[in-house]
């Protein structure tokens, strides 16, 4: 398969590090035109900066997305977008019955609301050209809610829904919607969360694969996902050669939810 970007203009949220820069590499390197977005200006200098050094074509747009001014401004510096890939999203553990108001509410901002945004804010220009991609970040979480941060299984699972659910708005257009469903991934922060539960002094070859035994032993693989793992479904689900996929989720959990279908 030759996956070919070259003349689309992608949109990567939250993509200053982890999985969501992993995605920014991944569809530049097959040629599309890739916006790097993250809320400080310094950080998405810098991952410009270090994504230019493979030859990639990329700019940085620095705006919080959960934000509705942000969504404006965005859009003044980007008004079209072939690919959306809506890769926000925050986590953080808070025992159930703990969980505020306020936070029900920001995770609902930050994970759904900013999607929901993007997608209403661009879907009208892929729509009219009669191509285009919208791609959510969604997690094993959504499917299996944990029970120490269930405001984020909440979420992840809603916005399944609204993929499924613009899906349907955009059916026959041309514009796909699709999410993906990470598993536990091996990004900075999972890095640090690893050695707090197992032997500092092992290799993180060792680290990971403890880590996985004792504390996520769903995993069929058995060890976290690289995101370079996750950004080449993306890759591949960005391209015209996903063209009869849509409304769907796909997952790259390394067999971690077990279950057939989503
Ligand atoms: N890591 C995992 O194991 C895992 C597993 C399943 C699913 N996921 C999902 O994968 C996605 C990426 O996760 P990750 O672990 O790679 O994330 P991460 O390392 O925490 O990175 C978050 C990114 O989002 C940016 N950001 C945060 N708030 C923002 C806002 N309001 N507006 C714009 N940018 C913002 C951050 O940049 P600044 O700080 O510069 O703003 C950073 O680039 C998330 O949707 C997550 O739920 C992750």
């Amino acid at each position: 398969m030759n996956i070919d970007l070259s003349g689309k203009t992608a949109l990567v949220t939250g993509s200053t590090q982890g999985i969501g820069y992993a995605i920014a590499e991944g569809l530049a390197a097959s040629g599309a035109r890739v916006a790097v977005n993250g809320r400080s200006a310094d950080r998405v200098d810098a991952a410009v900066a270090d994504l230019r050094k493979t030859g990639a074509d990329v700019v940085g747009v620095a705006v919080d997305v959960s934000t509705a001014d942000g969504v404006d401004q965005l859009l003044r510096e980007l008004p079209a977008v072939d690919v959306l890939v809506n890769n926000l999203g925050i986590f953080g553990a808070v025992p159930a019955r703990e969980i505020t108001d306020e936070q029900w509410r920001y995770y609902f901002d930050v994970n759904v609301l900013a999607a929901v945004r993007l997608i209403r804010t661009y879907l009208p220009g892929m729509v009219e050209r009669g191509w285009g991609r919208a791609i959510q970040i969604a997690s094993d979480s959504a499917v299996v809610i944990p029970e120490e941060m269930i405001h984020y299984g909440v979420s992840k699972t809603a916005l399944l829904a609204v993929s499924r659910g613009f899906a349907k708005d955009a059916a026959g257009t041309g514009v796909t919607v699709n999410s993906v469903i990470a598993g536990p991934t091996h990004t900075a922060g999972v890095e640090d969360f690893v050695y707090e539960l197992v032997d500092k002094d092992l290799s993180w070859d060792d680290a990971q694969r403890e880590f996985v035994r004792k504390h996520r032993p769903q995993s069929l693989l058995q060890r976290l996902i690289e995101p370079n793992e996750i950004a080449n479904m993306v890759t591949y689900l960005a391209s015209p050669l996903s063209s009869a996929t849509t409304g769907g989720a796909l997952r790259v959990d390394g067999g971690y939810v077990d279950s057939i279908l989503p």
